[in-house]
């Protein structure tokens, strides 16, 4: 099937099959390997992206659903040259270890700080249960978290 969508800004169409999954179409059609596969059944997060304005596991996203979707991956956040203060926040506190789980874990607290600027302990644990980790223990990712929200709120996002 035929399909039209934006991904980070940029409008994109493909002729692709209909049982393939969001996470296919950004790794494989497009080469955007940022968002990660992990258990592709929807428990771990590594593969989250905003779809449509919120966080959804590409792997659980068919190719009729993103059909006029507008989707952002963690490609479209920040760079290496030039990087989100949620991932220079990660990198300081030290909440990366392998890195496989940061990206979904980063999209999904820049998910939360845009609706939530200042949150919680309780409300970043929140957020991000839906994103697990294996190496670092959850606590440096939370404080990352804290310390972005303080960084956006100096420099006025
Ligand atoms: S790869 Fe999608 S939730 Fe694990
Ligand atoms: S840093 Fe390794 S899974 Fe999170």
């Amino acid at each position: 099937m035929n399909i039209s969508f934006n991904l980070n800004g940029k409008n994109y169409s493909f002729n692709v099959p209909t049982n393939m999954t969001l996470l296919q179409i950004l790794r494989e059609t497009i080469g955007l390997t940022g968002t990660k596969k992990g258990c592709d059944k929807g428990d771990c997060g590594a593969c989250t992206v905003l779809f449509n304005g919120v966080t959804a596991n590409s792997c659980l996203i068919l190719a009729p659903q993103v059909d006029s979707a507008e989707i952002t991956t963690i490609e479209g956040i920040g760079s290496v040259d030039k990087p989100h203060p949620i991932q220079k926040a990660f990198v300081e506190e030290g909440a990366v270890q392998c890195g496989f789980c940061t990206p979904g874990m980063v999209v999904s607290s820049y998910s939360l700080l845009r609706k939530n600027p200042e949150p919680t302990e309780e409300e970043i644990r929140e957020a991000l249960s839906g994103n697990l980790c294996r190496c670092t223990g959850y606590i440096k990712i939370f404080n990352a978290v804290k310390k972005a929200s303080k960084e956006e709120k100096k420099i006025g996002r």
